[in-house]
């Protein structure tokens, strides 16, 4: 399919979204959005989190979400893109997976936090095992890093795409935490391949 049919598409996919139109009344940046409050509604996610990490965070509506419900604490958000300002967040531009932005994170926190969620993603291609380790590698970086950065009864949410990667990064997952499920929430489009690991606990 040419480009331009593709972005036709997704623009008419779009319009015709609930999610979407429900985020612009809501004042959201964004239809994602709806995937975090849904997984925080099932696995109350924000239960006792002061401090948080939102790793690939813009336009900014997980980070939005964040910072209503925590209320005193420290938020971080990283994406490779700028965004617009938000109330409460510390922002950073880099690429998560240099060690500089690492650096960058743990010096602004000088102590475990308390939760780190990834929505990092690359533009798929549409080829399902090639977006599967695309976003298996991303999603595995953050969960070493959240590893280490996470006090004991820490919770790491990441995107993850079904297919070749998908056990390799939930085994990895049940070696470091105690409690792991995987989710797709309600409002993540049926066709797109996307789902959520949900970790609590370190092991
Ligand atoms: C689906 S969007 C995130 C949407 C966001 N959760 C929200 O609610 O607005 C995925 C984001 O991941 C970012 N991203 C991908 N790779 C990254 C990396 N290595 N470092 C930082 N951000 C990255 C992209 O720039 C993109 O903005």
């Amino acid at each position: 399919m040419k480009k331009n049919k593709i972005s036709k598409n997704w623009i008419n996919k779009q319009h015709r979204d609930i999610y979407v139109r429900k985020s612009k009344i809501e004042g959201y940046r964004s239809r994602a959005i709806y995937k975090l409050e849904e997984i925080d509604q099932k696995f109350k996610i924000l239960k006792e989190v002061h401090t948080a990490i939102d790793l690939g965070a813009a336009p900014g509506s997980w980070s939005q979400y964040l910072s209503e419900k925590i209320l005193n604490g420290k938020i971080l958000a990283i994406d490779l893109l700028e965004f617009k300002k938000i109330n409460k967040v510390h922002q950073i531009i880099g690429d998560f997976s240099k060690e500089e932005s690492k650096q960058k994170i743990i010096e602004h926190f000088d102590k475990k936090v308390d939760l780190v969620v990834s929505d990092m993603a690359v533009n798929t291609t549409g080829n399902k095992n090639l977006d599967s380790i695309v976003t298996g590698e991303l999603c595995l970086d953050a969960m070493i890093f959240a590893k280490n950065q996470l006090n004991h009864k820490g919770k790491f949410i990441s995107k993850l795409f079904m297919g070749s990667s998908f056990n390799e990064v939930v085994s990895e997952a049940k070696k470091i935490f105690k409690e792991v499920r995987v989710f797709k929430p309600p409002s993540s489009r049926k066709d797109s391949k996307e789902s959520f690991i949900i970790c609590k606990i370190l092991r």
